[in-house]
């Protein structure tokens, strides 16, 4: 029995959906552990493209038990969109299959009105450039104990008076941002429809996992974001508002951490990034344009264009470090096919010092230079390959090296979108 923790180890979008979903053929169940809907999992099915935000990729595998655990914070009009939207392509999406904490934190649209508010009013370099769906505000609200979670929408006269708690201070800051204050008869009015159908999905997820793995099944962990977007050690302010590093699949789900037996670090093979925040190997120039190009480096949740760079090493070893990978997972290495020679960053110039692990103070990445390594590229298409000794030696190469600069074995490699695009080691 072995139950699986798939993350991030960059800043996300490093591939996990796809990782997830291969992963999640041989798993029982499927648990999210952190995040909400600014997530967006691509996945490739037999060509076909499938966007997921909240819902666990595993949906997709008939049979396999989904589950939205404590960890995340749930938009729940989202949430019944991606129902119906599933249910249209012929995916079951009963409560048999999916179930909802009733810990997990839901998402207000006073949550969302805030998040572009402060957004808004923040000046350019201070804009973090969140997705917009209202994450942070939902998670200050959970950690101020005054939040709505799933359990409580059976419960009309209890969001009543949660609504009517919240409003009166959300309406303030709302006048502080120069916008209309919202009625909380209009917010319950327009909750009501959608917690009746959500409530239908709430169930005991940490008693669900806790009764299935004592029953042998294996649980998959799936992870959203990635380690340098985590609230505590990622490149804060510039993060998200949950831990996205491995560890917070136990505590984000309800299961016991000696229970993850496996971590799977996703990595890409470059390095990419949406919003604002330090990336010392960010390319401006045509090696940059030929990954985002090459690539289809476009965020999948709000579309905007990922800013592309080198393989980041310094970072890589620290996710390594905080995450503890059992095998690294590497990513779009095909993109990398048709440029002459590869960088890889070995470590950093700060001040004085050459570091090998970034340093820790605020924003203090934005003042490091990297130091690089060249590698030689490779010019063969290797998308159709399907056995790892079968790519060039170059590419072998460029694998050795990241290994060994991680310090953790890459056990699986991707070479395309499609699942049959994928080397095992
Ligand atoms: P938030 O999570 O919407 O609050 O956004 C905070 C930061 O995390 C922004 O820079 C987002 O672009 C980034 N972010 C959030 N979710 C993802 C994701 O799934 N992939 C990549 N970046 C993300």
């Amino acid at each position: 029995m072995s139950n699986t923790v798939v993350m991030g180890a960059q800043w996300g979008d490093e591939g996990k959906g796809k990782i997830v979903d291969l992963l999640a053929e041989r798993a029982d169940m499927v648990v999210r552990f952190q995040g909400g809907n600014n997530a967006g999992h691509t996945l490739v099915v037999a060509g076909k493209s499938l966007v997921v935000h909240l819902i666990p990729s595993g949906i997709l595998h008939a049979g396999k038990l989904c589950l939205i655990g404590n960890g995340v914070v749930l938009d729940p009009e989202v949430f019944l969109m991606e129902v119906d939207r599933l249910a249209a392509e012929g995916v079951d999406v009963s409560p048999s299959r999916l179930m909802v904490s009733p810990k997990t934190h839901v998402i207000m649209p006073y949550h969302k009105r805030l998040d572009a508010a402060r957004e808004q009013a923040k000046s350019a370099d201070a804009k973090i450039g969140t997705t917009g769906r209202g994450i942070g505000p939902c998670y200050e609200e959970k950690m101020a104990r005054t939040g709505i979670r799933a359990g409580d929408l059976a419960d009309p006269e209890l969001l009543r008076r949660k609504i009517e708690c919240a409003l009166p201070e959300k309406n303030a800051l709302f006048a502080f941002y120069g916008q209309p204050s919202l009625d909380a008869e209009e917010v319950l009015a327009a909750l009501l429809p959608v917690a009746q159908r959500l409530s239908a999905y709430v169930g005991d997820v940490a008693g669900a996992l806790q009764q299935g793995m004592e029953d042998g099944w294996e649980v998959l962990f799936e992870g959203a974001q990635g380690t340098f977007l985590d609230i505590d050690h990622g490149t804060y302010p510039f993060v998200t508002s949950s831990n996205t590093v491995s560890g917070n699949a136990a505590a984000g789900s309800g299961c016991a951490p000696a229970r993850l037996d496996r971590i799977v670090c996703v990595v890409k093979a470059y390095t990419t990034r949406v919003g604002s925040g330090p990336f010392p190997t960010e390319l401006d120039d045509a090696v940059g344009e030929h990954l985002q190009g090459k690539g289809a480096e476009f965020g999948a949740t709000t579309g905007r264009r990922r800013r592309c760079g080198w393989l980041d090493a310094v970072l890589l070893r620290e996710g390594v470090r905080l995450n503890g990978p059992t095998g690294l997972a590497l990513t779009k290495l095909d993109v990398l096919g048709g440029l002459p020679e590869l960088k890889v960053c070995t470590a950093y110039q700060h001040g004085d010092e050459t570091l090998a692990y970034p340093p820790q103070g605020e924003n203090s990445l934005a003042q490091v230079t990297p130091i690089y390594e060249t590698l030689p590229g490779w010019s063969e298409p290797i998308e159709h390959i399907t056995s790892f000794d079968d790519l060039p030696q170059n590419a072998k190469n460029y694998i050795a090296r990241i290994e060994e600069l991680a310090g953790a074995p890459v056990t699986i490699v991707s070479v395309g979108p499609d699942r049959a695009q994928t080397l095992y080691r």
